[in-house]
């Protein structure tokens, strides 16, 4: 949530924080604002809406610099306007601040502001934090550097923030509690900082991901220098990016949803690559390889995770119970850490995140590991927060995801949590020889199936044309199909905006059963596996209540061609794999209406791909 991007070097800061924000629009896009250094000026230049609008109202504004901070917004405290947009600057025209987090306390400190006479044009938190800054500085007379560490002391919260002074144009501050922040190291002497590294690395591969509390002075004489909150030195960890540019751009697709989507067969074999081989029959996780015993010794594994990740985290408790015999218990990471849940020092939590950055996540992580339980993640962002905080951990290397609804990390979570229910499984001896290579082998050629559904894209894009009007649609399953219903809805209702509710097939007769009519599309998983012939059955009571009804089976069914009026086949898969299969069509059927409703399909209202705020 909020994007940030700063500058500093001999290039045109302008150019580079505004195309870093066009990167990290999918973080939010209520607003963009930039604040340049240039002349002993300060310009200030802050639009409502996207980077575009800003852009538009910059074109004949003086644009000069090279020192430049950025951001692009998703509104917490105030309404998306210009005056609420960041950066915000000091009463004294000073200093000017982006921030990508919550100040908890910024009401009260804003009183003792008040009383002091310091005004506001803005309702942010932010700018309450930028004039403290100013405060302090005029009480201590020491550098804004300084200012800042005095002032982070007092706030309670989360914060990626960056300043520039007038009183220092060769230095750029940047700090982090809680959200992301990546410092850049140029090839010139010149310095990046991003909310994370897509702005970054198409000038840069060295970065250097700052840990909580701590402050990155970066300074064109001096270098980088990092302190802790309480002004103990640092060394910085530098680390070498991996980011292929290409993955960043939409590649001659219309929307990075629709690459992402056609990405999967790569992005699934990218995951289980050097992990698996069904000729070879191993499987092995490195990352977690050391952990293993202790998750079959474990009296439970909790999964924790939000939205997509959470339905992926319900197929992966489907995975560990069936084929590994360990007990598994899936958590809403927001309800997790305020319940109070009893953890105890042998229970393994599993962290499922897309970005790693998801502050429910992190924090139910955190409290986990403070009553001793063992942690570990799965992560798609490398060098995230949470696969930093964890014990362990697998990537699932399924490459940028910029679309804000989640694809192909879904895919790629389920495949991370396939393999290791089968590595688990295998160790323990749950799961038989001949089941373990059929699986193997079963798994390595997903991509190819996944592909096949791909293929068919022109006739599910038909399909969605008659319910791009729908007001509501239902989605149901079964077994480890069910998540897959649940994550059908919200992929539907997220980017088009239609009501939709996912359901376990069975359950519908305990109340959805009344919304069925004429109008109402009903999305049924129904392949062929153990419940198939429960969910013909549950099919027969959509149809008798006139719903539409939109199966996906297995390629060659003929039962519930009779009765659904469309089928999308899709290829015949052991059960446990399907999830990987019938996500498909339900993405696919959620693009093209979206498309076809002139919805923002890469950036849907209300949303921000990358949830840094509770
Ligand atoms: C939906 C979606 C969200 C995320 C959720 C968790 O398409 O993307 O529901 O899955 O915000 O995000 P991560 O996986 O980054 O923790």
């Amino acid at each position: 949530m909020c994007g940030i991007v700063a500058y500093i070097g001999k290039k045109d800061a302008y150019e580079i924080v505004v195309k870093g924000l066009k990167r990290l629009e999918y973080r939010g896009y209520d607003s963009a604002g930039v604040a340049l250094l240039t002349d002993g000026n300060l310009n200030l230049y802050k639009k409502q809406g996207k980077v575009a609008n800003l852009e538009e109202f910059t074109k004949d504004k003086d644009k000069s610099g090279r020192v430049g901070i950025g951001h692009t917004r998703w509104a917490t405290h105030g309404e998306p306007n210009d005056v609420n947009a960041h950066p915000h600057m000091s009463n004294n025209g000073e200093i000017a601040l982006i921030h990508n987090g919550i100040i908890e306390n910024y009401d009260s400190i804003k009183r003792e502001l008040l009383t002091k006479g310091y005004t506001f044009q803005s309702e942010t938190d932010t700018e309450v934090l930028t004039i403290l800054v100013e405060d302090i500085k005029k009480n201590t007379n020491g550098t804004y550097a300084e200012s800042l560490r005095l002032a982070l002391q007092q706030v309670v919260g989360a914060y990626a923030i960056v300043m520039i002074s007038k009183e220092n144009p060769r230095q750029l501050i940047a700090a982090r509690k809680s959200s992301p922040l990546v410092v850049g190291i140029g090839k010139d002497g010149d310095f990046f900082c991003a909310s994370d590294a897509t702005p970054i690395v198409e000038y840069t591969k060295k970065v250097v991901y700052l840990d909580d509390e701590e402050i990155a002075v970066l300074d064109l004489d001096d270098g980088l220098k990092l302190y802790s909150i309480d002004d103990v030195q640092k060394t910085p960890y530098i680390q070498e990016l991996e980011i292929k540019l290409e993955s960043l751009e939409k590649g001659g697709y219309d929307h990075f949803m629709l690459k992402e989507i056609h990405e999967q067969p790569r992005s699934i074999t990218d995951c289980f690559r050097g992990r698996l081989n069904a000729e070879e029959a191993w499987v092995s996780l490195g990352g977690i390889k050391e952990y293993e015993q202790k998750m079959i010794d474990a009296k439970r594994i909790i999964m924790i995770a939000c939205g997509t990740s959470w339905h992926a985290a319900l197929v992966g408790e489907y995975l560990f119970e069936d084929l590994a015999r360990i007990n598994v218990e899936v958590e809403y990471a927001s309800e997790f850490r305020y319940r109070n849940p009893i953890i105890n020092e042998d229970d393994i939590v599993i962290a499922i995140s897309q970005s790693g950055e998801t502050a429910d996540t992190l924090a139910a992580l955190e409290l986990a590991k403070s009553k001793g339980a063992t942690i570990l993640g799965i992560c798609n962002v490398v060098g995230s927060s949470i696969s930093r905080i964890t014990d362990a951990g697998s990537y699932t290397h399924a490459g940028p995801e910029i679309g804000v609804a989640s694809t192909k990390a879904f895919t790629a979570q389920v495949t991370v949590l396939t393999l290791m229910a089968l590595s688990l499984a295998k160790k323990k001896g749950s799961i038989s020889d001949t089941k373990f290579r059929t699986m193997l082998s079963e798994l390595e050629i997903i991509p190819q199936k996944v592909q096949e559904i791909l293929d068919i894209n022109d006739k599910i894009k038909t399909i969605s044309a008659e319910y791009k009007d729908a007001t509501n649609a239902l989605y149901l399953g079964r077994g480890s199909s069910f998540p897959v219903a649940l994550e059908g809805a919200l992929k539907l209702k997220e980017i088009s905006y239609i009501h939709a509710e996912g359901y376990p097939a069975a359950e519908m007769k305990h109340g959805p059963i009344a919304l069925i009519d004429e109008e109402m599309p009903v999305f049924v998983i129904a392949t062929q596996g153990p419940s198939y012939e429960k969910v013909v059955s549950n099919i027969q009571e959509v149809k008798a209540r006139k719903g539409k009804l939109i199966a996906i089976v297995t390629e060659g069914d003929e039962q519930v061609k009779e009765i659904a009026d469309h089928v999308i086949e899709i290829p015949e898969a052991d059960e446990h794999l399907i999830p990987l299969l019938a996500t498909i069509p339900f993405q696919l059927l959620s693009y093209h209406i979206a498309v076809m409703r002139n919805c923002n399909v890469d950036q849907p209202r209300n949303l921000a791909k990358s949830v840094t705020v509770e």
